[in-house]
């Protein structure tokens, strides 16, 4: 059985359909979710499934390696990045090799980099007239939003969308893909 960490900064929506799928499937199982902001309600998604919820700093996870040792005792297999807003730091990219993968809610490399997060990529795809969008999920390296892409999924933007309404399609899109993309990138399908 293969085992999964994921990294969520917010809501935790995908973390949650993640984990529901891997519950049914039985392939691989979400072992905790680690996150950097102690108000996110991904912390109390966790809860409801019984996940452990990891809470660290700044401070803790760009110096030593406190989430590295966390994660290697708990043998982890695979790290997803689901809505996670750090860069992650090349310790964790050098002991998980290919093995870190994010989700990023537009057709990279259009509107992709730093402060291009979550909302703030559906008003600039909304502001700039796209006709539409959609999301990348790639591996990471050493730069935001780099790194090769695994998988591309696109959808209409409609002439009356506001921010929240593209948000609303993407989040299917990606609730769709994420947990079918994790599966191939563990060798199941
Ligand atoms: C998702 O749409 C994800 O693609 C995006 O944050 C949202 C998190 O939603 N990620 C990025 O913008 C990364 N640059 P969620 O917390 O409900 O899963």
């Amino acid at each position: 059985m293969k085992r999964i960490a994921i990294f969520a900064s917010g809501s935790g929506s995908n973390a949650e359909q993640i984990v529901k799928h891997f519950n049914k499937t039985g392939t691989a199982r979400v072992e905790a979710i680690y996150t950097n902001n102690p108000k996110a309600f991904v912390i109390q998604r966790a809860n409801n499934l019984k996940i452990p919820a990891i809470v660290f700093d700044r401070e803790k996870f760009y110096s030593g390696d406190y989430i590295l040792r966390d994660l290697l005792s708990r043998k982890i297999d695979l790290i997803v990045l689901a809505g996670f807003l750090w860069l992650v730091p090349g310790n964790l990219n050098r002991a998980f090799p290919r093995k870190i993968v994010n989700i990023h809610p537009a057709l990279l490399p259009k509107y992709g980099g730093k402060g291009m997060y979550g909302m703030a990529v559906h008003e600039a795809v909304v502001d700039a007239g796209e006709t539409e969008s959609g999301i990348t999920i790639h591996l990471i390296d050493d730069v935001y939003d780099r790194g090769e892409i695994l998988l591309q999924a696109k959808c209409p933007v409609l002439p009356d969308d506001t921010p929240e309404s593209l948000a609303e399609r993407i989040h299917q899109l990606e609730y769709e893909h994420y947990p079918k993309t994790i599966e191939k990138l563990l060798g199941h399908k």
